[in-house]
């Protein structure tokens, strides 16, 4: 028998926290859907509006703008779903990554076949731009996962039922209606992924993240109210009522923020 002292095994790191993230991978997996799935050429793209031939077109470029906006949504989300890819260490959370690159790269898809037939690409809205930046050049993952998935995300889902609700019978809705259950586990995994996460981290990232969100906030408002010029008729009309939609929907971001246990007491609402 040897005398030299038998190394130590490192302790097997206890993965079972980690079974959350996991179970978010399985129901990814369960949901996956594929562009060849939606019922094209079976339903109209958009609604189809009624009237003289100008009225027409003045709609159709109205949802044109709203398809536009979801395209450069997700454009921006690639880019993003790769980025936390590559920057998780859990191997957990890496699997599921994997499949959100997968989810956003064929909602780009879905939307960029049905632009194409609303006539193409048009204005771009300059918040999302900048929300974009926000990410993409956020320093930690702690913060990427928090603008992203806990706020961005979540916001989002109740726009999409909002424009499935109003295009009933089109592939607009039958996508928006993907697309809400798919953000809706892009959000889950975020929650249970930061939670995690923060568990660990220095107070300093924690004060970061409440920064991150005084900053995103604003800018996220803006997005949500931005109207591109095919729009803004109709825009002034509903801006009230759209105002008062935001205030909830920005304020159930600042519960889900607490729930992470963050003192939210430093968040400023932009209304
Ligand atoms: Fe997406
Ligand atoms: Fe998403």
């Amino acid at each position: 028998m040897s005398a030299e002292p038998v190394a130590e095994e490192p302790e097997a790191e206890d993965r079972t926290r980690f079974a959350g993230v996991l179970r978010f991978y399985e129901l990814a997996k369960h949901q996956e859907w594929q562009v060849r799935d939606v019922p094209w050429g079976q339903m109209p793209p958009v609604p189809e509006g009624k009237g003289s031939p100008q009225r027409q077109a003045r709609r159709r470029d109205v949802w044109r703008s709203v398809v536009m906006q979801q395209l450069q949504a997700d454009i921006i989300a690639c880019e993003m779903a790769a980025q936390l890819l590559n920057a998780a260490p859990d191997p957990e959370a890496r699997l599921y990554y994997s499949t959100m690159v997968q989810d956003e790269s064929r909602h780009t898809e879905a939307w960029l076949k049905l632009i194409a037939q609303v006539g193409g690409e048009g204005e771009r809205d300059p918040h999302l731009d900048a929300l974009g930046r926000m990410f993409l050049e956020a320093d930690t993952l702690e913060e990427k996962i928090f603008l992203m998935q806990v706020f961005f995300e979540r916001l989002i889902i109740p726009r999409f039922r909002l424009i499935a609700r109003s295009s009933r019978g089109t592939i607009l809705e039958d996508i928006c209606n993907r697309l809400a259950i798919d953000d809706g586990i892009h959000h889950g995994s975020g929650m249970a992924y930061e939670r995690i996460l923060l568990e660990r981290a220095p107070k300093q990232v924690k004060g970061q993240l409440i920064e991150a969100a005084n900053r995103m906030l604003p800018e996220f408002a803006e997005h949500a109210l931005w109207r591109p010029k095919a729009r803004e008729m109709i825009g002034s009309l509903m801006e009230a009522r759209d105002r008062e939609r935001l205030k909830t929907e920005l304020n159930h971001g600042v519960r889900l923020a607490r729930s992470l246990g963050l003192d939210v007491s430093e968040v400023q609402l932009p209304f």
